[in-house]
């Protein structure tokens, strides 16, 4: 993958999702998980800190190992058993209807293949488990979307595969969720090509 990506990338996105101005979006999407819990793109454990009280643990799945030492300060100041379980959201190594609920940050973007990724969720949660989501995507604006069309091919270079142009809800459509609360909103501080997010909660049947 290149020394960028494998030891500069990590390092930047580190910085960049550990920023004040996400903390209320990063309590927002994590308020409702309980039980047994699966987080893919675990990143540098930015949600740690907002995982609630009735979370019992956390399977990380997170390929990237930088990330996951970044992650080390976080996991040393919570409470909550957060293992490193998997490597790939496209390829989860736990056995179906294993967890109560999911958790996906500013990931499905990156993911090669999303749809994939979401039906390995639906998979391994059980019936009337939640994904909690906080993903950017297609903006609700042509004028923005035409703009991520044309950025697009340049962001994926510069951010690790990461796509502008994703629609979060047609993804968890498709893949079987019932959306159950669904807020698409452009993040302060982001540029809107960037910053499209869909924040909410969907229902595995
Ligand atoms: C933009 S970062 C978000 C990290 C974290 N969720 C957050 O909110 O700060 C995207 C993450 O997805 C991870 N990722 C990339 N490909 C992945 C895959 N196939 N399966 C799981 N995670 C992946 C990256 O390594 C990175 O940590």
């Amino acid at each position: 993958m290149g020394v960028y990506n494998d030891r500069v990338l990590p390092r930047i996105l580190n910085d960049a999702g550990g920023s004040k101005r996400l903390e209320p979006l990063r309590r927002r999407v994590c308020a409702g998980l309980a039980g047994d819990v699966v987080e893919i793109g675990f990143g540098s454990g930015r949600n740690v800190p907002f995982y609630p009280a009735a979370v019992a643990s956390v399977a990380a799945v997170e390929p990237s190992d930088v990330s996951w030492k970044l992650a080390d300060v976080r996991l040393r100041g919570t409470d909550v058993v957060v293992e490193r379980s998997g490597l790939d959201g496209q390829s989860l190594p736990f056995a179906d209807h294993r967890f109560d609920a999911a958790l996906s940050t500013w990931t499905l973007c990156t993911i090669p293949d999303p749809a994939a990724a979401l039906h390995e969720l639906r998979r391994v949660l059980k019936s009337g488990g939640t994904l909690y989501f906080l993903e950017h995507g297609l903006a609700p604006d042509e004028r923005v979307r035409r703009w991520q069309r044309r950025l697009d091919p340049v962001q994926r270079r510069i951010a690790g595969g990461c796509h502008l142009t994703r629609s979060v809800a047609d993804l968890l459509r498709t893949a079987g969720f019932e959306i159950t609360e669904l807020d698409v909103f452009y993040e302060q501080g982001t540029p809107k090509v960037a910053g499209a997010d869909s924040l909410g909660s969907a229902l595995s049947p």
